[in-house]
């Protein structure tokens, strides 16, 4: 067996003697969007810091629990708060996670994330669906290494890295609900300073719409595993060089909370539809 397939399955199996529901689709909480976790019926919260071997994040505005809830009755479990890259320089640590929600049970997977806009007819204060993402996160791949057959193929196929089905609902979600939803291409880098304005200028000429430090990993951790994916990325603020404002992870922050109800309203109804 593999080391880390070992790891992952020992502290899912910590995680299960604290909360045994049996769980298929689970939600990755980016900077300030922890709020949706209030929308959730039943909820169980365990910190990350109660569960030996789970990464925890030092970054203001992600709370660190993992919580069991429901909607409608049905059982989803979200992760309110992610590590990041840059906190601790290890992908496989960044990726952990993923692992053992899949080992817990999960094969669907709603990432969200707070992003600068790079599009320069996207605003701060709107909604993107993920439908691709581009990896500039300079020190490369979560699957660098021995491949551990057990969770994945050596070279796992990335051609839909975002489902179409899971992208649909949210789609559909929006239109009734008569939110703009915007939809683009996520470009990851590693951060922790955000981008200078010409490496926007070519993160652009890449074809982004949206920058942000998170969520690359993980995706493609979770295709690794052949899971589905779907990703929402709040627009917090225009890119560097796009505004006039210099960048802050206060105006993120301030920013996500006031999309809060339209993000929340959205994810809650979309995971309703997928489960
Ligand atoms: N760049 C990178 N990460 C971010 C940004 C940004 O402009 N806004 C929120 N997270």
């Amino acid at each position: 067996m593999g080391q880390l397939y070992d790891n992952a399955m020992e502290i899912a199996q910590r995680i299960r003697s604290r909360c045994d529901r049996k769980v298929d689709l689970c939600v990755i909480l980016g900077s300030g969007l922890g709020a949706f976790v209030d929308a959730l019926e039943n909820a169980v919260v365990i910190p990350y810091s109660e569960i030996e071997g789970f990464p925890t994040s030092s970054v203001h505005g992600h709370a660190g629990n993992l919580v069991f809830g429901q909607l409608n009755g049905k059982d989803l479990v979200v992760m309110q708060g992610r590590v990041h890259y840059y906190e601790c320089g290890d992908l496989k640590r960044v990726t952990l996670p993923v692992r053992i929600l899949h080992c817990l049970g999960c094969t669907r997977m709603i990432v969200t994330n707070a992003a600068g806009a790079a599009n320069p007819n996207f605003n701060a204060g709107e909604l993107m669906l993920i439908t691709d993402h581009l990896n500039m996160m300079m020190a490369g791949s979560p699957l660098i290494g021995l491949n551990e057959d057990q969770f994945g193929a050596r070279f796992p196929d990335m051609s839909e890295p975002y489902n179409r089905q899971l992208s649909d609902i949210i789609r559909q979600t929006a239109k009734k609900q008569g939110l703009l939803l915007r939809e683009g291409v996520y470009c990851a880098s590693h951060g922790p300073e955000y981008e200078t304005p010409a490496e926007v200028r070519l993160f652009q000429k890449l074809g982004a719409d949206a920058v942000g430090m998170s969520t690359v990993p993980e995706v493609v951790v979770a295709n690794h595993m052949l899971m589905k994916v779907a990703g929402i990325s709040c627009l917090t603020n225009k890119a560097a060089g796009l505004s006039d404002t210099k960048l802050s992870h206060a105006e993120v922050m301030e920013c996500g909370k006031k999309v809060a109800h339209d993000f929340v309203t959205l994810l809650r109804d979309s995971v309703s539809a997928m489960l």
